[in-house]
């Protein structure tokens, strides 16, 4: 019976098999910085390009990770580290299908991101660092919840009483203060283009 089967049906269907259908590389870019950075903001617009230009994509954050598979987690820093070390593991499953996964979370500590870079392999992982200030962002205060920790209403928030390490050497830095989210976006998207896109097959003479 065996002989019968074809041999692409002896095995799952690899990442490059994916990749080759969707006509792309996949990757997971990895966007780091304060709450009310612009980080989820910039996800979308980045989203949108990358869309309009036929790449397939999925983006994470709070509001799709956090309501659900991520329910039972705070904000210790255990609770973080599971959060970051769950959101690792489901972009991993979505590089091995050949789609490019955007990920937009605080990720405060060093050793967190190092953690989810260890998870979906340095090469494959893009640290993007929305770098906006505290004080930019604790003035933005979108979601209120700055004023809610400056009054002690919220204990452990990042920037506030809680740490935010900023990456050394991050694959790339966005500065959102002096541009705007369309800006930020093109600039990803500009720099990413060249990792993302299918190799020129070679002809051989
Ligand atoms: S992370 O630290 O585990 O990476 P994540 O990005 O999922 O954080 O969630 C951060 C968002 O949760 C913030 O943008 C903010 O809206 C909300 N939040 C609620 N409590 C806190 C807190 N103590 N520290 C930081 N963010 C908080």
């Amino acid at each position: 019976m065996a002989e019968h089967i074809h041999p692409i049906f002896d095995r799952l269907i690899q990442r490059e098999d994916w990749e080759q259908f969707f006509n792309q590389r996949s990757k997971v870019l990895w966007l780091t910085g304060l709450s009310g950075s612009g980080k989820s903001t910039i996800a979308q617009c980045l989203e949108q390009r990358l869309y309009s230009e036929g790449f397939v994509i999925k983006v994470l954050d709070g509001d799709n990770i956090r309501t659900g598979i991520n329910n039972n987690l705070g904000f210790s820093q255990d609770d973080r580290r599971e959060n970051i070390r769950r959101i690792a593991e489901i972009s991993k499953l979505f590089l091995d299908s050949g789609i490019i996964t955007i990920n937009s979370f605080v990720s405060p500590t060093k050793a967190i991101r190092q953690l989810a870079r260890d998870i979906i392999g340095s090469s494959d992982f893009i640290e993007i660092f929305v770098n906006t200030p505290l004080d930019v962002c604790e003035a933005r205060d979108v979601k209120g919840l700055y004023q809610k920790a400056r009054n002690g209403e919220i204990s452990g928030f990042t920037g506030i009483d809680s740490p935010y390490e900023a990456p050394d050497h991050p694959e790339m830095e966005i500065l959102t203060e002096h541009q705007s989210v369309e800006e930020s976006a093109e600039k990803i998207y500009t720099a990413l283009l060249g990792q993302i896109k299918p190799q020129e097959k070679r002809i051989s003479s």
